[in-house]
């Protein structure tokens, strides 16, 4: 099974880019499953009903969420009647939505599991005993397991990845909008990335206008971030290719479209 996972998409212009590129995408490497992150679809702040079916009109297959998760508040209405939106499985247990779903194309099975890092973030349950027990659930469907570790810190990505060597088929991290260099197969076959990067404006400050961002840096004053409707756009992710009988995979590739490094056939 090949996956194309496109990382964090930023308002409008995110959205704009994946409608643009993922047929060529699909095209190029063969895509069966397109998992993407929504946690900053809607303006840069969560994720809306539409914005959900449009993306799932556009040919993506499973939405996965983060820290921004409930900033658009229809989420609540309508997160828990939608099968392919999810959001981090170790928020409180009392929170709405799942952590986890799952996608068959061509006759494999294919888990994605959602994760919240605690590192520089608010602190939500454990992400290592949370994803244990939860690939137990999930290696009963199917030896095919997808995490998005959502996270800021580089270290606890990292770690999340060595746990989960051998027993996940890939966990490639989001949240920091700015892709790794570091994707590579660990020694018992799962694809890793820190970082996949975002997928937005591409002259902004992690798709915020850059403006508001270089004063907030240099006058410590409050600024609303506001992401640009226009200008040049950017695409980033990461295409990984699984084995479909002993889910560890093959490899891992990174994409990154943008004006610099224009898409290639
Ligand atoms: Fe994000
Ligand atoms: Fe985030």
């Amino acid at each position: 099974m090949r996956v194309l996972f496109i990382g964090d998409i930023v308002g409008s212009m995110g959205r704009e880019m994946v409608e643009e590129y993922l047929p060529r995408l699909k095209k190029k490497y063969q895509i069966d499953v397109v998992i993407v992150n929504g946690e900053n679809a809607a303006a840069g702040r969560g994720i809306t009903k539409k914005i959900y079916q449009d993306l799932l009109y556009m040919g993506v297959d499973v939405v996965t969420m983060g820290n921004h998760t409930w900033d658009q508040k229809e989420i609540f209405d309508f997160i828990d009647d939608v099968d392919y939106l999810i959001r981090p499985a170790n928020f409180s247990k009392d929170a709405p939505g799942r952590g986890m779903t799952s996608i068959s194309k061509s006759g494999t099975t294919l888990s994605v599991i959602n994760l919240h890092g605690r590192t520089f973030l608010p602190p939500h349950d454990d992400p290592f005993e949370k994803v244990a027990e939860l690939m137990e659930e999930a290696k009963k469907i199917s030896p095919l397991v997808f995490v998005d570790f959502h996270a800021e810190a580089t270290s606890e990505k990292m770690a999340i990845g060595w746990f989960l060597d051998g027993k996940a088929s890939a966990v490639v991290g989001t949240h920091t909008h700015i892709q790794t260099a570091d994707n590579r197969i660990l020694p018992q076959g799962t694809a890793y990335i820190t970082d996949v990067g975002m997928t937005g404006p591409y002259d902004a400050i992690l798709g915020m206008k850059k403006e508001d961002v270089l004063y907030r840096f240099q006058t410590n004053l409050p600024a609303r971030f506001e992401v640009p409707k226009a200008g040049r756009k950017m695409l980033s992710g990461v295409v990984i290719d699984i084995d479909d009988v002993t889910g560890k995979s093959n490899s891992i590739e990174r994409v990154y479209i943008n004006e610099d490094s224009p898409f290639q056939n």
